[in-house]
């Protein structure tokens, strides 16, 4: 059902093609001024258009009825209807995807020589063209070398790096964009009147949402919703169909890492799965809007491109989550959480490696003072444990506790160098105290304590204390019950056994 609907949809004129004025328009051009290339070369990720431009770029040269000053195919003329209905003998469609071979390609040019049956062109479209093997590609070269003047060929890929140069190079080249979530939502409010149905805003917002910047996607969710046969389609009615989107939960939860509510955090990817939600794909999107997060951070351009697929109100919140933090701290965090993808894949308890890095985020956070965080309740919680610290009291070293507090993640940074498990152990524990030039650090575990007091670890951690405070400064460990999210991370450590240390 959802396929015919694409069909239904296919833009039938340039015209309604959306968001890639950019290439329809130099096409148009070629097609009035009759310079049309021997091969083009469409890129551009799925459901957004490459096929359906590269029929009608087959559809206006083949087409009777077009005048010259015209671009347009018409649509009506025998040509045009052929190419429409799938039925036209000039157009020939190969998805290298299943004809990969050499074979293939043969075949292909086989049909060239005789030349269009009907129309003045005989047009190729090889889709997915990055999946043809090596000796196909050599036999495409040939053609593309000495292209017979009626043959007209168009390349599609969603993947052009893995394109030989040589083909590239051979053919004009058009990268189609992602479809913004302005495009997006006016071409689904666009299609739903055509189809007589009111579907409110927010259904529609979702929607964009899932479809990831892809027309096709967007459609197919939008014939997902049709197929219920009602007249109005509200948020609840379009719950039945849509897969629950979690892109605001996605955001919550970076929210809740920022601000160091670790449980929070824990409950929020619990009760995700809990609802049948989908754990690793919940992963990728909290991965890619910290990514985001780190675009927007490095500004311009890249700030402008990282959120143009999100609706608004999700821009806003993007940027506003953006500012809450340190390039430094949000880089930390990103490794942080990349780590948790690749450990522990095999694990029983999924949602383990997740929590892991929410509590470890949550750790870094808490050992320094959170930028930009308002009045909230938890920095207020640590506003007040600061107060009860000596913490500006200048020692002889130079230094007070709050500097070592606030550049305590560096540390943390530098010794992941050196070795994963201590930084992780270093990064749940906190300085508490300094006098002269002994640092106290508390440790939440005895586990951890027994680690620290290790010679050869504690060397360790004074050298690079050394490097970052330019002072050699003695490491001494205490146990420390006020570290937030104590009890979580002990649970989630018995849990998880011993395998976090080592
Ligand atoms: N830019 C667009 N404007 C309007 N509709 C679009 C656009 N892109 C895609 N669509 C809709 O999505 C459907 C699929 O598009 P199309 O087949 O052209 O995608 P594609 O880029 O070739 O994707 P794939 O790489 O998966 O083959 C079209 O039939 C059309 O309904
Ligand atoms: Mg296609
Ligand atoms: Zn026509």
């Amino acid at each position: 059902m959802t396929s015919s609907l694409y069909r239904k949809y296919r833009p039938p004129v340039f015209a309604e093609v959306v968001g890639q004025e950019h290439v329809t328009r130099t096409l148009q051009n070629e097609i009035i001024q009759q310079q049309i290339a021997h091969a083009y070369l469409f890129c551009g990720m799925r459901g957004i258009g490459k096929t359906t431009v590269a029929r009608l770029l087959a559809k206006a040269i083949n087409c009777e009825q077009r005048r010259k000053q015209d671009s347009e195919p018409c649509n009506k003329c025998q040509s045009c209807q052929a190419i429409n209905s799938g039925r036209s003998l000039d157009l020939l469609e190969i998805d290298a995807a299943s004809n990969r071979r050499i074979d293939d390609i043969r075949e292909i040019k086989e049909h060239i020589p005789y030349g269009p049956s009907q129309s003045k062109f005989k047009v190729v479209i090889v889709d997915e063209v990055h999946m043809l093997t090596t000796e196909a590609f050599n036999a495409l070269l040939k053609t593309l070398e000495e292209p017979p003047a009626h043959v007209l060929f168009i390349l599609c890929t969603t993947e052009v790096h893995k394109l030989p140069e040589t083909i590239v190079s051979r053919c004009q080249r058009f990268d189609f964009k992602r479809l913004s979530s302005a495009v997006l939502f006016e071409r689904l409010r666009d299609l739903a009147k055509r189809e007589g149905i009111k579907v409110e805003e927010t259904v529609l917002g979702q929607i964009v949402e899932l479809a990831g910047g892809s027309s096709r996607d967007a459609e197919g969710y939008l014939g997902k919703l049709i197929t219920l046969g009602e007249k109005t389609i509200t948020p609840a009615v379009a719950s039945l169909v849509l897969p629950h989107s979690d892109l605001a939960q996605a955001l919550d939860f970076i929210g809740y890492l920022i601000k160091a509510e670790t449980s929070r955090a824990v409950e929020l990817i619990n009760s995700f799965l809990e609802e049948g939600g989908d754990i690793a794909y919940f992963y990728r999107q909290v991965l890619n809007l910290m990514r985001k997060m780190l675009l927007v951070k490095l500004g311009g351009k890249l700030a402008d491109e990282a959120s143009i697929d999100l609706l608004p109100e999700f821009q806003e919140k993007l940027i506003d989550l953006s500012s809450r933090l340190t390039q430094a701290r949000l880089q930390l965090m990103l490794e942080r959480w990349l780590a948790a993808d690749s450990s522990w894949r095999s694990s029983e308890l999924w949602q383990l490696p997740l929590e892991l890095a929410a509590v470890e985020i949550g750790s870094l956070t808490n050992t320094a003072k959170v930028e930009g965080s308002n009045s909230d309740e938890n920095s207020k919680a640590k506003t007040a444990t600061k107060a009860n610290l000596p913490a500006d009291k200048v020692e002889a070293s130079g230094l007070n506790l709050q500097q070592i507090t606030e550049r305590w993640l560096e540390v943390v940074a530098d010794l992941r160098e050196y070795n994963h498990s201590l930084s992780f152990i270093l990064s749940v524990a906190r300085p508490i105290k300094l006098e002269g030039e002994t640092l106290t650090v508390g440790f939440s575990y005895q586990l951890h304590l027994d680690r620290v007091k290790d010679p050869k670890i504690i060397k360790v951690v004074e050298e690079s204390l050394a490097k970052i405070f330019g002072i050699k400064l003695r490491l001494r460990g205490e146990s420390d019950e006020a570290t937030t999210g104590a009890d979580l991370l002990s649970n989630v450590l018995t849990t998880f056994g011993g395998q976090v240390i080592e």
